[in-house]
């Protein structure tokens, strides 16, 4: 049975906890879930196993069609495919994380992967959390509700592990998520919420306290018309 749509989209940076927070949100209302960041780390995936060149735009634009991907659209299960090789751990490893900016700002295959998204959505008779940094105001701009989930920079690190004051290594790392994230910004604005967004601040919220307060937005939102 296909109710009404229910598009509910989620922004954010690194750190936000928002593939959780919205995992979750999608399991509570039933709805198909969608992790475009695991879109653009499959890609990376894909252009670094086949030795293609990051910074040639065009090939990574091709790859960006040449995609063979099966990403899991359930928030009960997660797994993400490329040409039929589970990649749901590869695509999360450093090497991937610090190469995947290069191919998020890299327009020809943000083309390319948005429309997709725009049809996993469809597909899904827009019954569906997405979360991402352009879901808002690229991806769909239309949605029912609107959501960029932040997070201090402190509270990020900390849920990374990261402890600020603490080893080299530690700085080190903290340096990375903040150059990703600045790096990541120079295409996609999720810093700040554009008109018609609702910013979840979740600095000082756990996790179960960070998912209440998006189903409370999404049932005011509803309930607004
Ligand atoms: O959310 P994440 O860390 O898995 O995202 C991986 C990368 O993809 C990150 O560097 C930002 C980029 N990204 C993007 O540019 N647009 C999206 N809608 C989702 C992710």
């Amino acid at each position: 049975r296909v109710g009404r749509p229910l598009v509910v989209a989620i922004d954010g940076p690194s750190g936000s906890g928002k593939s959780s927070v919205s995992r979750e949100v999608a399991r509570r209302l039933h709805l198909a879930y969608l992790d475009t960041g695991a879109m653009y780390r499959a890609l990376t995936w894909f252009c670094v196993s086949g030795g293609i060149d990051l910074t040639d735009a065009a090939a990574v634009e091709q790859a960006a069609r040449d995609l063979v991907l099966d990403l899991s659209t359930t928030p009960q299960a997660e797994y993400v495919r490329v040409d039929g090789t589970d990649v749901t751990d590869a695509i999360r490893e450093p090497a991937i994380s610090s190469a995947v900016s290069a191919v998020a700002t890299t327009l020809g295959a943000r083309t390319e992967l948005i429309r997709r998204q725009r049809e996993l959505i469809e597909k899904h008779h827009r019954r569906m959390v997405v979360e991402g940094r352009d879901i808002t105001t690229v991806v769909a701009p239309g949605a029912e509700v609107r959501m960029l989930l932040t997070a201090s920079e402190e509270a990020r690190l900390r849920r990374r592990g990261i402890q600020l004051g603490g080893t080299q290594n530690a700085e080190q790392l903290a340096a990375q998520v903040t150059q990703r994230d600045a790096r990541d910004s120079t295409v996609v604005n999720f810093t700040q919420a554009a008109d018609g967004v609702v910013t979840l601040d979740s600095s000082d919220l756990d996790f179960t306290e960070t998912v209440d307060a998006a189903l409370v937005i999404v049932t005011k939102v509803l309930n607004r018309d």
